[in-house]
């Protein structure tokens, strides 16, 4: 495996200067940027929709990693597809037919990926894996920004990066959810490819080190 891929995400940024936060991204030095999807359902924050990405998608020609927390991803894709998402994951637990979407995401040319609430085990995904390009293992219950990091989910990395490996399957594996400095090296070493990273990141002053940091855990 390369470098660890760090995706800071703009839930943590100020909502009133979004596009000077991508520009922050950009600058750090950073891999991807994750945008944060909430409809207020299936979580209890509302965040924003297509239009913010297709917007600062005129901006930036970064890595677009859409999170899809919402109720009804299968009603979401297309729009989010053509505004100019590179990725795009949707939660296990909101969809009843994964196959399918994750197909549908892969006919509209993006990534297709499947994230996992803490409380959901690993396994639940094992007739997924041949069928994703991405698998992002939440670390914290997905809602907000700044919260505790859940460690004991890394069993979960460390499982699905075995079954990867036992099946010879190559879907990346993502963590999110209170990544920051002090756990980062332990989400690598169970097997992450990608560091998902809000507060940490927007909190750090020097985000290009902080970013040299993560990036080189591996
Ligand atoms: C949580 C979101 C995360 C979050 C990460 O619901 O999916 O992407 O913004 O922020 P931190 O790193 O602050 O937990
Ligand atoms: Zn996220």
């Amino acid at each position: 495996m390369g470098k660890t891929i760090v995706a800071p995400s703009i839930l943590a940024a100020d909502f009133a200067n979004l596009g000077e936060a991508v520009a922050q991204i950009e600058a750090s030095g950073a891999d991807w940027v994750h945008l944060d999807v909430m409809d207020g359902q299936f979580v209890p924050t509302l965040t924003f929709g297509f239009k913010l990405v297709e917007d600062l998608r005129r901006r930036s020609s970064a890595f677009f990693d859409v999170h899809l927390m919402a109720r009804s991803p299968d009603s979401l894709v297309a729009a989010f597809a053509a505004a100019g998402a590179d990725s795009i994951t949707f939660h296990l637990e909101a969809a009843v037919h994964s196959h399918r979407l994750l197909g549908d995401i892969r006919g509209m040319g993006k990534k297709a990926g499947i994230s996992i609430v803490p409380s959901t085990p690993a396994a639940m995904l094992s007739e997924l894996l041949p069928c994703v390009d991405l698998i992002q293992v939440m670390t914290v219950d997905p809602g907000f920004s700044g919260q505790e990091f859940l460690p004991e989910c890394l069993e979960k990395v460390h499982f699905l990066a075995a079954e990867r490996q036992k099946r010879g399957l190559n879907f990346l594996l993502s963590v999110d959810g209170g990544i920051r400095a002090n756990n980062a090296a332990a989400a690598v070493a169970a097997g992450t490819d990608i560091l998902v990273t809000g507060s940490a990141f927007f909190n750090t002053p020097d985000k290009a080190a902080f970013v040299q940091q993560m990036r080189n855990l591996s």
